[in-house]
């Protein structure tokens, strides 16, 4: 299956660069219908349209409230065509409004182990704790800041002499590989969700499809 995806961004875009470059070279069965930003200048907006993608600029500033801003980013999505929404580094928390709008078909990719050090800057956030590992988490949005449930990890060691930027970029380079290697895999396959036990969190799964006759 081809994913048709929509990519909201807010900033400099190499998660969204991953997913072009990897669409380029066929690795990626998916289509960017749109890439949005909130703020005009997100450096991303200009790498989609280089390779040839719709870019729209949306500020939240012109809305009185979220759900008016959701309500609005789902109409542009639906409209061009979205399935699938990808949160590559954009910096707004979603309501039900959007949410609901593509239920479990969201995705963030998060530079932490989820639960751990959701929210900003979570790479300093693993320094200042003296976390000997990080990583990084793709996961399906809910609600809650970085808390939905896990589609997929990748750990990294924190070594004694890194910095804010040291740890940043080696956790970039496996942001981008696990972010287009779980968009690819649903792609391939079927996403499973469960409720689980009455209170107990969702649980994800994906399923591979099985292989083409
Ligand atoms: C990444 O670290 C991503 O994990 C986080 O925001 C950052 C976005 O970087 N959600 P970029 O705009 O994709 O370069």
């Amino acid at each position: 299956m081809t994913l048709d995806i929509g990519v909201l961004i807010s900033g400099r875009g190499t998660n969204l660069q991953s997913i072009l470059d990897a669409i380029d070279a066929g690795t990626l069965d998916a289509r960017v219908r749109l890439v949005l930003s909130n703020k005009a200048s997100a450096a991303g907006l200009e790498r989609a349209q280089k390779a040839g993608v719709a870019t729209e600029v949306i500020s939240h500033r012109g809305f009185d409230s979220r759900e008016a801003f959701d309500a609005a980013l789902v109409a542009r999505l639906l409209e061009a065509g979205v399935e699938w929404v990808v949160l590559a580094g954009f910096m707004r928390v979603l309501t039900p409004r959007f949410l609901d709008a593509f239920a479990n078909r969201v995705v963030n990719i998060h530079p932490a182990l989820t639960p751990a050090f959701p929210g900003l800057d979570a790479q300093q956030q693993a320094l200042d704790y003296g976390a000997r590992v990080t990583g990084c988490t793709v996961h399906l949005v809910d609600a809650g800041v970085d808390s939905g449930p896990v589609l997929a990890q990748m750990a990294i060691p924190v070594l004694h002499n890194d910095t804010r930027e040291s740890l940043g970029d080696r956790l970039l380079v496996e942001e981008h590989l696990l972010l287009v290697s779980t968009l690819q895999r649903i792609a391939q396959g079927s996403l499973r969700l469960s409720a689980g036990e009455p209170g107990s969190r969702p649980r994800v799964w994906l399923e591979e499809a099985p292989p083409e006759e």
